[in-house]
């Protein structure tokens, strides 16, 4: 048989047993029955992003399946191979909703199945950062458990997201390896029609980030091909559905990389055959061009991005620090040069052996840095880093910050030989690797010696971090002389800009004005510019000649104008990763705000999802405006259109996340107390009716306010 054959036989197949499925389901339910994946606003993702039709009824599926079938030609050219492989892709989606029908919850524990939008939302800046650098699809089952466990782990060594579909997930299993979102390792499930869940992520994060017009199959998989670094590994034997279904991978641009030899013919670049498994990685690192940045630090146990999401409990943990137990403090501390001595690393007290098993500790550490182009001001940057590069430790958990943190090293990383003095060659080696520009010299000095712990943080960390406080509560937009853009989410949403000012930061939330200001020191030539601000147009709106030269050219001249503080005239854009999404309740004269992790129902009659795909791609959308969490307490937020008193309703737990910050504002600007009080969450309303009444009943300021439309 040739290729082309089996691609035509998988895909007569997989078809066959859509159209019997779609039959069987409409003999059940009947043809007005509701189709849908949970927690997506785009319908059938795949079927939407190839056609432009959403499907929402049995009796849509089924003509659905028609339209699949004119994709079905038959003529042995390379392209009719490839539109079969779409429409075999686009079968499996097809059988895959009908596990869905009546809210049923088709996969169970480790499989994910369908993954939401906001899933693909937090991958957006770690997909631009090379954190995440590339996706790989694991199907079918390896030659053995030692071989597939081998392989998933030497991608999740190298950040990669990994999902597995088929019989390696028993095998991942078997070996006892942790799966999860948190790990990047995510059974999808064991039907080969599974994969399909990850084709959505790569078609959805095409609309999301990159504003493709669903419809438009050109330009979507030109997207795919050239901003979505995934690829397949297709244990063999393979049989003809999972050759149609790799047809339809390369046809969005994914290379596939299989070990199997029979009737297969090598396409380059595309379909590779590759006999040794031990040497898929490095072959679809090269097929797919992802370049792996290696940190080699010199410690017992892993050091990888996709370790930062690891959670050690408790029976699990040998040593813990506590800093809101026990005095504890991390701290970056820019000294002279004679001060620091490079690469020394000392550790005051006693190591994790002298200290009880299941203890809870007392851990602070002083990272002395020196360099003529330091600044205080990027104390707090590298500060934060810390978080991220404790985590990314294989065994070691961290949250928490300044003199809050917490830290766990596992039985598992003790027993590997990780120690104390290890924390202090990480933070040395990573602080060195990302901040060259500034840092000469670096010098850590580890504290677990309570009396110098309790020292170091009352009498060293706490006046600086007060001293930092008073700073940044003195910066804002009217106290400096030059904002900054950051254009890293280009890489996906290609026209977006963000502009990042002292109370407005970046809407991923990962970028504030300090952040943009350190990150163009250390690379002038990088993703942060500086934009003066000298010629204002009008205050009120945030608008100036400055901006708007800055956008104009930095978007290719997809934007003229942007505003930072009016959600109606000139809105900034959204990329797709912002953490909240903020829309116009036209009821109240207000505006809703849902953050990426609601993922319950808004008075807009909108989910999250469904408000966030009203922006993104670089678009302008008046009404709807992507940004950081801490952008709502700020004095900012919609100035042009009122301020803060225009917000009607969040989810409760943003509420609760932002009250304090938020109630001081609202007192300063409109001299309101507990402001939040009036607010409305989930727990009031879920519908404009009952959310108006609640706010007259609290005697809401919105309600006075002129329509915002
Ligand atoms: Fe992306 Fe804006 Fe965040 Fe930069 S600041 S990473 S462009 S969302
Ligand atoms: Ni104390
Ligand atoms: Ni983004």
């Amino acid at each position: 048989m040739t290729l082309f054959d089996r691609v035509f036989s998988g895909n007569d197949a997989v078809y066959g047993l859509t159209e019997g499925a779609i039959d069987a389901a409409i003999a059940q339910h009947g043809e007005d029955k509701a189709v849908s994946f949970p927690d997506t606003a785009y319908s059938l993702p795949c079927y939407y992003s190839v056609t432009g039709s959403k499907v929402t009824t049995l009796k849509e599926l089924k003509e659905a399946l028609g339209v699949v079938k004119t994709l079905m030609t038959r003529e042995k050219r390379l392209n009719d191979a490839f539109m079969s492989g779409v429409a075999t892709a686009l079968c499996a989606e097809f059988i895959e909703v009908l596990k869905y029908i009546d809210g049923a919850v088709p996969y169970e524990e480790p499989c994910y199945g369908h993954l939401a939008d906001a899933v693909i939302r937090e991958l957006g800046v770690p997909l631009v950062t090379g954190d995440i650098p590339g996706v790989a699809v694991i199907l079918g089952t390896a030659p053995s458990v030692e071989e597939g466990v081998a392989l998933v782990k030497s991608y999740q060594s190298q950040g990669i997201l990994v999902t597995l579909v088929g019989g390696i997930i028993d095998q991942v299993k078997e070996a006892g390896m942790n799966t999860g979102a948190n790990v990047r390792v995510i059974p999808l499930g064991k039907d080969v029609t599974a994969v399909i869940h990850v084709v959505s992520v790569a078609l959805r994060a095409a609309l999301i980030f990159g504003n493709v017009t669903p419809g438009d199959a050109g330009t979507l998989m030109k997207y795919t091909m050239d901003r979505v670094p995934a690829f397949v590994n297709a244990f063999g034997p393979l049989d003809d559905v999972v050759v149609a279904c790799g047809a339809g991978a390369i046809a969005l641009g994914f290379p596939v990389i299989t070990n199997e030899t029979e009737n297969i013919f090598r396409v380059p670049k595309s379909l590779i055959v590759q006999e040794d498994v031990s040497k898929f990685n490095a072959t679809s690192l090269e097929a797919r061009d992802i370049k792996i940045k290696i940190t080699n630090i010199d410690i017992p146990v892993a050091f990888a991005s996709a370790f930062e999401g690891e959670i050690i409990r408790r029976k699990d943990m040998r040593v813990e620090f506590d800093g809101s137990r026990v005095d504890c403090a991390e701290l970056v501390h820019t000294c002279d040069a004679s001060e620091v001595e490079d690469h020394k690393i000392t550790v005051v007290g006693p190591e994790v052996d002298e200290m009880e098993d299941g203890s809870k500790n007392s851990i602070a550490y002083v990272v002395k840095v020196s360099g003529k182009n330091m600044q205080p001001d990027f104390e707090p940057v590298i500060e934060r880093k810390f978080h991220n590069y404790i985590n990314c430790i294989e065994g070691v958990y961290h949250t928490g910050q300044r003199d809050m943190q917490r830290i766990r090293i596992s039985h598992a990383a003790f027993d590997a030989g990780f120690r104390i003095k290890h924390i202090g060659e990480v933070l040395y080696t990573q602080v060195k690797n990302e901040f060259d520009a500034v840092v000469d010299k670096c010098e850590v000095v580890i504290y677990t010696d309570p009396a110098e712990c309790t020292r170091v943080r009352h009498e060293v960390a706490i006046p600086i971090f007060e001293k930092r406080d008073d700073r940044l509560a003195n910066l804002t937009d009217e106290s400096v002389d030059v904002y900054y853009s950051c254009i890293l989410c280009q890489a996906f949403s290609p026209s977006h800009v963000c502009v990042v000012t002292p109370e407005r930061l970046g809407l991923c939330g990962a970028v504030s004005w300090l952040d943009a200001k350190a990150t163009y020191e250390l690379d002038p030539n990088g993703p942060c510019q500086v934009i003066t601000k000298e010629r204002p147009i009008n205050e009120e709106l945030g608008a100036y000649e400055d901006v708007d030269e800055a956008v104009q050219k930095l978007s290719q001249g997809a934007l003229e104008h942007v505003t930072l503080y009016s959600i109606m005239q000139d809105p900034m854009t959204s990329c797709g990763c912002f953490e909240c999404i903020c829309g116009i309740e036209p009821f109240s004269n207000g505006v809703v705000i849902a953050n990426r992790e609601y993922a319950g129902m808004t008075p807009l009659g909108m989910t999250f999802s469904e408000m966030a795909s009203m922006t993104g791609g670089g678009v302008q959308t008046p009404g709807f405006m992507g940004h950081g969490k801490h952008f709502i307490a700020s004095k900012k937020f919609m100035k042009a259109e009122g301020g803060i008193e225009r917000i009607v309703w969040m989810p409760k737990e943003l509420k609760e996340f932002i009250a304090d910050k938020l109630n001081a504002t609202a007192k300063d600007l409109y001299g309101i107390d507990n402001f939040t009080d009036m607010i409305g969450d989930e727990t009031v309303a879920t519908d404009p009716e009952t959310l108006v009444g609640f706010l007259t009943e609290k005697g809401h300021p919105a309600l006075a306010l002129d329509p915002m439309m």
